[in-house]
């Protein structure tokens, strides 16, 4: 997959250095030409000699200093890479891609790309929660830059929670994602809407589903791998934010609502993968409710069907692509939905069915278009699933044109 792809490794001075040394391995083992160039810092952790043990090629450093067959360092290892990776990404070097500043020879070749560039991010728990670093990851993500967000876990400070390197497999994913794009999303603007909706009952309860997010998360990420600006508005998940997405985080449907109707006035396609609760408690406990009877009754009132409403109102040019969680009857319901809320596509998905639906890695959905035509997928993993619908998604685009 990687064969003969030109990737150029900028390494930057974390504890996490250590780790690119495995990331460059894998790439170099699975046939790509791997450049690396190191900032100072990250010398101070790891020797060049050991990248180019492991890639066969000179390790950069030096922004007026060409190693062989490199004219000009930053320009040459910017211009004919197909991919920029940067890990470990330093505060230090989030902080200034996201200010143009070019002081060395990495940031000069970052300033002068026009492929991709993933950033990894990796340092203290405390620097990575830092709003300085934050609003720069907001910032790069609004320039197109793709990240690999950081793990929870043990850093090497000793300190616990989010900032350890990515593991080099999801590193890896991430770079085989934006290898095989075909890039045809490209100025299109993609709203996906993900997880499970919670209303609350009181300040400790609240009803919701089986909805882990996975769906719409893999929707997300093909289509930015795609190109297209994604902005993800996810009810609450354990996952990680996916490369180059705009996350826009909520709760309840009437948040999920009110966060889809801002961004569907920008928008040229809607995939609601999202599974909203139908109902909410009409008044929600100040307290905790305490046990009191054998029985207790809730009272429910419905929430808005964004899709229905969405479709109510639907824009000339904009796709709407719904969901439809079915446990029964599933062509009838599907073709219901499709035709009830005004949708270019519904994807049909029996929950029951082991492999499908609900927090499973893989999923099978049936594809019914506004046409009346019905494509059956296999089985499939999550994000090949979401390929196929964006696929499709592009090919009612073309016809409806
Ligand atoms: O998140 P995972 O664990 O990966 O699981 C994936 C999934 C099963 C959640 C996903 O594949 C799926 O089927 N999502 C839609 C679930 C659902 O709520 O279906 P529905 O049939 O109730 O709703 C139909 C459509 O209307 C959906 O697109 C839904 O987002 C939308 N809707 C529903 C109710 C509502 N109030 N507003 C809506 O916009």
């Amino acid at each position: 997959m990687l064969e003969g792809r030109f990737i150029t490794l900028g390494v930057t001075g974390g504890i996490a250095a250590y780790k690119a040394a495995d990331l460059a391995s894998k790439l170099a083992g699975q046939g790509a030409a791997v450049h690396v160039i190191m900032t100072r810092s990250a010398g101070e952790f790891v020797r060049p000699l050991t990248f180019e043990a492991l890639t066969g090629n000179t390790v950069n450093s030096d922004l007026f200093v060409s190693s062989p067959g490199l004219k000009m360092p930053h320009i040459d290892l910017s211009g004919q890479a197909d991919l920029l990776v940067v890990a470990p990404a330093t505060a230090n070097i989030l902080g200034k891609l996201a200010h143009g500043i070019a002081d060395d020879l990495l940031t000069t070749t970052l300033l002068a790309s026009t492929c991709p560039v993933l950033l990894c991010p990796a340092m203290n728990v405390h620097m990575y929660a830092n709003k300085a670093v934050q609003e720069n990851i907001v910032k790069l993500t609004e320039f197109g830059y793709h990240f690999v967000e950081p793990e929870v876990g043990r850093v090497a400070c000793g300190h616990f929670g989010r900032g350890r390197l990515a593991g080099t497999g999801a590193i890896m994913r991430a770079i085989t994602v934006l290898l095989q794009s075909p890039g045809d999303m490209k100025g299109l603007t993609v709203v996906v809407t993900a997880g499970g909706t919670r209303e609350p009952i009181d300040p400790v309860r609240y009803i919701s589903n089986h909805s882990s997010g996975k769906m719409g998360y893999a929707l997300a990420e093909a289509a930015s791998s795609r190109g297209a600006r994604v902005i993800l508005v996810s009810a609450p998940t354990a996952l990680p934010q996916p490369p180059g997405v705009e996350p826009v985080p909520v709760e309840t449907a009437r948040e999920m609502h009110s966060a889809v109707m801002r961004y569907y006035p920008g928008a040229d396609i809607v995939i609601k993968a999202a599974a909203v609760a139908d109902y909410r408690c009409e008044r929600q406990a100040a307290d905790k409710i305490k046990k009191t009877g054998e029985k207790m009754t809730l009272e429910l009132v419905r929430n808005p069907d964004i899709l229905a409403e969405l479709g109510a109102g639907k824009r000339e040019g904009v796709t709407l692509v719904g969901f439809a969680a079915e446990t029964s009857q599933l062509e009838k319901n599907a073709r219901e939905k499709l035709s009830g809320k005004n949708l270019d596509l519904l994807v049909a998905n029996d929950v029951t069915v082991p492999g499908a639906g609900f927090g499973s890695d893989t999923n099978i959905v049936k594809l019914f278009f506004a046409g009346g035509r019905v494509e059956a997928l296999p089985e499939m993993d999550k994000l090949a699933v979401a390929h196929k619908i964006l696929d499709a998604v592009m090919t009612v685009r073309k016809t409806n044109k």
